[in-house]
């Protein structure tokens, strides 16, 4: 365990050097070792998670998160619960049956980022075509889910690559949530794009939004810009307007969740609000994420399930009460931000541009 906050703040050299080879998340021997991002800024740790049923609670209680990261997460929990049922001396049939609904289950473990279920599914298919025993089962699930985390990091560098190209010179990008290396495997997608825009280009800035009621802004994005040396500035959600009136924003870029067939995008609550500010102020609204973020099962924002969370986040701060002890709350984790308001979705193999329908299309053709 590393407590790496007070380096932090002392600004040491090497954190970009740290932050660059940090791992999300990863396969090691027979267990998912992952960073508890329930404990940043204060503490740096990682946890090994070595059953099934355990994985399902850490995506759950969002010791990891971030679409691309449980997305991973999802299929790591897959090969646990293989290496479980592999040792109740199953039949082969019977283990696949199980596995199968083991996985299905896993599925549901958060609702809105599809790129749970799309990792699952890719799980779920090298069970249905292994021709192997119940030892080459577990095997092909661990080497698959490996190459995924592998994957994600390279996709997300091709993410970074063409969004960098269209972050004007010196630009202030405002961003929302975390869509980090801490978000992904590694490098992350809007944080991506910062990332290669300010390896060319030293001048540009970030404006990061707290992010309530979780403040992954706060909490992870600003800890990941720091380490990397991008100047970054901290302001409430309700800032975003203020700050582009004034032309002090000249581009926003934030992450996704799920992305439907016509571009509506799912992200975290509060997006829609910079979408629709960012819209007023003519100011490039931009969407970073990896095919796999693209439901094209569903044609628009509306079919996407949106993640009713703990009344608790909203009414706590810390563990102590904020309002009134009796008022009512409603939480609901994201919102979906309609394809008219986006300027481009920044994917691995390029920017598509409105019309979405078709260039969605396209996308997955190439
Ligand atoms: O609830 P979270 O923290 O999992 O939500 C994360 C977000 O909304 C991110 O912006 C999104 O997953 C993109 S991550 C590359």
């Amino acid at each position: 365990m590393t407590i790496i906050h007070g380096l932090i703040l002392e600004g040491r050299k090497d954190m970009a050097e740290f932050h660059s080879k940090i791992k999300t998340i990863e396969w090691v021997d027979n267990y998912s070792k992952m960073v508890d991002q329930t404990l940043l800024p204060y503490e740096f740790k990682y946890v090994h998670i070595t059953k099934g049923q355990q994985m399902y609670d850490a995506i759950k209680a969002m010791i990891v998160r971030g679409a691309p990261a449980i997305g991973v997460a999802g299929a790591h929990g897959v090969v646990l619960y293989a290496q479980e049922l592999r040792e109740e001396n199953l039949s082969r049939d019977e283990f696949v049956k199980k596995l199968l609904e083991k996985a299905d289950y896993m599925a549901t473990s958060r609702p809105t980022a599809v790129n749970l279920m799309w990792a699952v599914e890719k799980q779920k298919e090298v069970i249905k075509n292994s021709k192997s025993d119940i030892s080459g089962i577990v095997e092909e699930l661990k080497q698959n889910g490996i190459r995924l985390e592998d994957e994600d990091i390279a996709i997300n560098k091709k993410i970074g690559d063409y969004g960098a190209e269209v972050v004007p010179k010196g630009a202030t990008i405002l961003t929302h949530c975390n869509a980090g290396g801490l978000a992904t495997v590694g490098y992350g997608t809007a944080l991506g794009v910062v990332r290669s825009a300010f390896a060319k280009d030293n001048t540009i800035q970030v404006f990061a939004d707290e992010t309530r009621p979780r403040q992954q802004g706060a909490r992870i994005t600003t800890f990941e810009l720091t380490m990397d040396g991008i100047p970054t500035t901290l302001i409430t959600d309700g800032m975003c307007s203020y700050f582009m009136k004034k032309g002090m924003i000249d581009m926003v870029c934030v992450g996704a969740d799920r992305i439907a067939a016509n571009g509506d995008a799912a992200n975290k609550i509060g997006t829609y609000t910079v979408a629709i500010a960012a819209k007023y102020h003519n100011i490039p609204f931009y969407v970073a994420a990896p095919l796999s973020t693209i439901d094209t099962s569903i044609s628009t924002g509306d079919e996407i399930v949106i993640e009713e969370r703990s009344h608790e986040e909203v009414t706590h701060i810390n563990g102590k009460i904020i309002c009134a002890p009796d008022v009512n709350v409603i939480n609901p984790g994201f919102d979906v931000t309609p394809n008219e308001l986006i300027t481009g979705i920044i994917t691995e193999v390029g920017i598509l541009r409105p019309d979405y329908k078709k260039s969605i299309a396209e996308a997955f053709k190439k």
